[in-house]
């Protein structure tokens, strides 16, 4: 009886102590964390076979696209960034791009009025970038992988899965419920997510056959045959059926582009981040360099006067994404400007300490609402210490609904992520400008922010990233901060409570229990409106190498069913 008490006595403790202060996962050689354990593990497996963190994150994109539809994918697109063993670094760029049919007010009446429903620009055939997740993962490894791994091989857990089928969790089951009026009009949709009304429960098997077909042609014929063979072909007459744009020329012409990561610095630690067509690496390094002018150390992470100072950081970072960012391969954006630690100086100087701001004056445009924080972010480290953090999506959860008949596989939305209309907000409740205008070929601003926090040496610090779309920069940022000032473990300041700005509208985001009656009335009190969302902010997944031993330690957000597994 006394031993039995002493074990629940000591049960209690332990539970309550992690619920609040919950350590990483640790482990002496590689690491993945993702928002779905079964993709995390894929991925340990495949280092455990001499694969590398490069081919480790094929197999868990793919994964993922097969265990996480609403946001893993093979229709969508995103960014990998790369740090390898020697230090070196790299990021590539797969986001999708306008079909060469796309115009600029492709989503507007006669009136100048935006379209809604089927043929906007979330949802519907017509929301739909070109996909650049087959041609980004297939870049990544033919430059960077192993060589010990095939392609067919790393795709072939995700074949697996998608014709044997994985239990459906009680998040995916809800997800399902939550977007039938998305995913119905669509018949393969229906068909394959919503069981043609018989929806899945927590426990049944999903299999989607289809997508095993796609993913097993890509394995025989490699991954051009998804933009120059059957899959194409299936792709580009369902689109032609539907009053899509996406072509079979538009198909064949994508590329995934490689391109020089951002860097910054914070305190000392040197930040290495996403450049544009993301704002991610911009908007987070010009809202670090504001930071740096204070002495955060000082102040509680719970505080008003922090969250004071974080939230007119992000109005000044994201009205200066509104106005100035897009491509840069097809506008010029003033990057090495924003990044600059002499302009975050005068920004910093704008900043009154006891009342905020008004967004009005820092910068026009049009008040808007929120809406949900979709993409997925997974991280990995390997063995002799490559890491890659990548962050990909569809837009919104399911993107456009579509699944082109035949695929198996979902269509993105990101055409949204566009200025589908200038001074109007797009599914982030953003107003962004005349340079993410829409045009052929071109690549939709994005807030993925896939980053490497370096230590002063100059050795891996930490890999952090998160889904959200606009709330993604801020997520990451907060993170950052929690970690370097306020000597939170990665799980910790992951785990902590996030808020968020982004300029317009004018109005703090807080997470329903992420913030106090009182901390809210204290800074409402010096002039700060807030808005609470009915959902959890992020999803973040990092991996911090610890300094004395190297072990890998790995944190996945405690908001969903993400998992953190190493070896
Ligand atoms: N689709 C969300 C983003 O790229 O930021």
């Amino acid at each position: 009886m006394k031993l039995k008490f002493f074990l629940l006595f000591l049960c209690v403790s332990v539970g309550t102590a992690g619920a609040a202060w919950r350590d990483p996962v640790r482990a002496p050689h590689g690491m993945v964390a993702s928002t779905d354990r079964i993709a995390s593990q894929i991925g340990v497996e495949v280092m455990k076979r001499g694969g590398n963190a490069v081919d480790a994150s094929v197999a868990v994109a793919f994964a993922l696209a097969v265990t996480y539809p609403a946001a893993g994918n093979l229709g969508g697109g995103g960014f990998l960034l790369l740090r390898r063993h020697d230090g070196s670094t790299t990021a590539i760029d797969y986001r999708e791009t306008a079909p060469a049919a796309a115009t600029r007010d492709m989503f507007l009446l006669p009136n100048g009025d935006k379209i809604k429903g089927d043929g906007s620009s979330t949802i519907g055939y017509r929301a739909a970038g070109v996909p650049g997740t087959v041609a980004g993962m297939a870049f990544a490894l033919k430059q960077y992988g192993s060589g010990k791994l095939s392609w067919s091989q790393l795709l072939e857990p995700a074949r697996k899965l998608a014709a044997e089928g994985f239990v459906v969790t009680h998040r995916l089951e809800g997800m399902l419920q939550d977007n039938q009026s998305l995913l119905s009009p669509y018949a393969d949709s229906r068909r394959i997510f919503l069981r043609d009304g018989k929806l899945y429960r927590e426990g049944e098997l999903l299999r989607q056959p289809d997508l095993a077909a796609t993913l097993g042609r890509l394995q025989k014929k490699g991954p051009r045959e998804f933009y120059e063979g059957e899959t194409a072909r299936l792709l580009a007459d369902d689109m032609q059926r539907h009053g899509g744009l996406i072509s079979r020329d538009d198909l064949r012409r994508y590329t995934p582009k490689e391109r020089e990561p951002l860097r910054g610095s914070y305190r000392g630690f040197e930040i290495i981040s996403m450049p544009p067509p993301s704002s991610g690496g911009a908007v987070l390094i010009e809202m670090l360099n504001i930071l740096e002018g204070f002495d955060l150390k000082k102040l509680n992470p719970l505080s008003s006067d922090y969250y004071h100072l974080l939230i007119e950081a992000m109005r000044r970072a994201y009205a200066d994404r509104a106005e100035y960012m897009g491509d840069t391969d097809f506008v010029r954006v003033p990057i090495s400007g924003l990044i600059d630690k002499a302009y975050a100086e005068r920004q910093r100087s704008s900043i009154n300490l006891e009342r905020a701001s008004a967004s009005s004056e820092i910068s026009a445009g049009k008040p808007a609402g929120y809406e949900a924080t979709q993409t997925t972010h997974f991280t990995v480290v390997d063995a002799q210490g490559n890491a890659v953090a990548n962050t990909y999506t569809l837009n919104g959860w399911f993107g456009s609904g579509v699944v082109a008949k035949g695929t198996g596989f979902l269509l993105n939305n990101e055409m949204d992520d566009f200025t589908t209309k200038a001074g109007a907000p797009n599914l982030y409740g953003v107003v962004q400008s005349e340079r993410n205008a829409v045009a052929p070929q071109k690549r939709p601003l994005s807030s993925m922010t896939p980053t490497f926090v370096l230590r002063q040496d100059g050795s891996l610090f930490f890999t952090v990233g998160s889904p959200g779309g606009t709330t993604i920069t801020n997520t990451v940022l907060q993170v950052i901060c929690n970690v370097i000032d306020h000597d939170m473990n990665l799980q910790q300041a992951i785990d902590a409570p996030h808020i968020h700005h982004q300029w317009l509208p004018d109005e703090v985001v807080y997470e329903p229990l992420g913030l106090s009656d009182d901390t809210r009335r204290a800074l409402e009190a010096r002039g700060h409106t807030f808005t609470t969302k009915p959902e959890n902010m992020s999803d973040a997944q990092g991996i911090m190498i610890e300094e004395k031993t190297g072990v890998r330690l790995g944190a996945s957000d405690a908001r969903y069913d993400g998992a953190a597994v190493g070896y």
